[in-house]
């Protein structure tokens, strides 16, 4: 096989379907292989949970401070943010009896542009409360003094509901003077600094941990929360006699698993590729979070893209790299999920790859086709593994035979991608048999679910709910 640098034209030859079979083997994992993936993420797991210095985990498995769930009798106004992926939203959440209407919402998503999110905390922290305040404006919401639920979708180590010290960035994220800090006191202060008084942090929240509580809202065997869009992590609720970081043995507290960062320690070597290698080298947190960067958005399109340039070394596109598809990150993962629909035919799957300047036969785009399908189902597969050894950890933790449990997931991915949710559920049946495993998709899931989670603290804390 010709590697990325070699004079394409020395290697040039008519392309075959076996050429291609060796270029995409690496990206094939066996039954095998992912079952050890699925043991090794329960190792780690449970080295995270028991805070082993020795031999230290490669996924954090942080302790949340969520023990309740709901019970129904939470009422209120509450306003909630957003922010962990492309977009920053905030919205205001109305829980009230079911008569009254149950949950009613309104929203705004703000666009995050690259130099705020790329430069100082204080210019992030100020960008979000000016956001906040314009949606307090257009909402007549000013002068109401409301609790509010932080979804932050990054590692932060916590030691109670509403304080999180921020470990590390991830997902393109890289702003300054943040890590190893209180973000919920980077927040409080750019309040006082854009003199907005109006808003009373209660809860920091991950996304995951959104995600399960706004699906447990309908569903109550809902205790795995999983996203996979920009970045990928799921939480579920342990037992607290096995989390070793918080004292206490009575009940369960839900952990953050921080699972994108799985195989940093070296243990996914095995199934990395050369093309992954690449991918990690070359972005913003080289080493870290290596299961992350096979499986979620930010990374996809950017390995197929390296695939499709091995392969025209190889003979597609005759040969010919434009220029364009040399530019890193040019090749979207929306554009998997295009060219994997069952609806998209030969003739608009040729026209996006001229967009790309590429002038591709039909052969090409069906060779391109089965690329975006090996690349997303290494990524669902991987994904299941990771929640396979979830359920069976549950499992095991209650001493069952057999676990009925849900999974409550968002992410762009799983929902836009046309057969990444179907690879996921089939692999899941395979890996973890037996689990009965239903997989509930949320909508706003991480902004309800901090809405949702800031509710239940005011509920136990007796605060006074506003009017509703
Ligand atoms: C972050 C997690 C988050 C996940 C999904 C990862 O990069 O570290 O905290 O839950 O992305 O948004």
């Amino acid at each position: 096989m010709a590697s990325p640098g070699e004079d394409p034209s020395a290697t040039v030859q008519p392309f075959t379907d076996d050429r291609l079979g060796r270029c995409l083997q690496p990206f094939m994992l066996s039954q095998a292989q992912l079952e050890t993936v699925r043991d090794l993420m329960l190792d780690n797991m449970e080295r995270g949970l028991r805070n082993d210095y020795q031999n230290p985990s490669s996924i954090k498995m942080l302790p949340t401070f969520v023990r309740s769930t709901l019970n129904g009798k939470e009422r209120g106004e509450f306003i909630a943010l957003d922010l962990g992926g492309t977009n920053f939203r905030v919205l205001y959440v109305r829980v009230s009896s079911t008569e009254k209407g149950g949950l009613e919402k309104k929203s705004k998503t703000f666009t995050l542009p690259q130099n705020v999110i790329q430069g100082t905390g204080e210019e992030l922290f100020d960008h979000i409360v000016d956001c906040i305040s314009d949606f307090q404006i257009a909402n007549s919401l000013q002068g109401k003094k409301l609790p509010l639920g932080f979804t932050f979708s990054f590692p932060c180590s916590q030691t109670s509901l509403d304080q999180g010290t921020l470990i590390t960035w991830t997902k393109g994220f890289s702003a300054s003077g943040c890590v190893g800090e209180d973000v919920v006191r980077l927040l409080r202060e750019a309040t006082i600094r854009k003199g907005n008084s109006d808003l009373l942090v209660i809860a920091l929240v991950n996304d995951t941990v959104g995600t399960m509580m706004s699906c447990g809202y309908d569903d109550p065997a809902c205790e795995i929360g999983l996203i996979v869009g920009t970045g990928t992590n799921a939480c579920y609720m342990e037992e607290m006699r096995n989390v070793e970081q918080v004292d206490g043995d009575e009940g369960r507290m839900c952990v953050n698993m921080e699972w994108g960062a799985f195989g940093d320690c070296g243990c996914l070597e095995e199934i990395i590729t050369f093309i992954d290698q690449d991918v990690d080298e070359f972005s913003v947190n080289p080493g870290r979070q290596r299961y992350e960067k096979m499986i979620s958005g930010m990374y996809l399109g950017e390995i197929v893209r390296q695939i499709l340039i091995d392969l025209t070394y190889n003979g597609l596109f005759g040969g010919n790299i434009s220029q364009r598809l040399q530019t890193r990150d040019i090749f979207l993962t929306e554009y998997l999920s295009l060219f994997e629909s069952d609806t998209l035919d030969q003739v608009q799957v040729r026209s996006i790859l001229t967009e790309l300047g590429l002038r591709s036969t039909c052969e090409d785009a069906v060779l391109v086709k089965e690329v975006c399908r090996t690349v997303s189902q290494r990524a669902a597969q991987l994904c299941a593994a990771g929640i396979a050894a979830v359920v069976e950890k549950i499992r095991e933790n209650r001493g069952l035979d057999h676990l009925k449990v849900t999974v409550g997931v968002d992410g762009t991915l799983y929902k836009l991608h046309p057969h990444f949710a179907g690879v996921v559920h089939r692999t899941v049946r395979m890996l973890a048999p037996l689990c009965d495993v239903t997989f509930r998709r949320t909508d706003d899931g991480s902004g309800m679910g901090a809405a949702l989670i800031t509710a239940v603290a005011c509920r136990i804390a007796g605060a006074e709910p506003q009017a509703a």
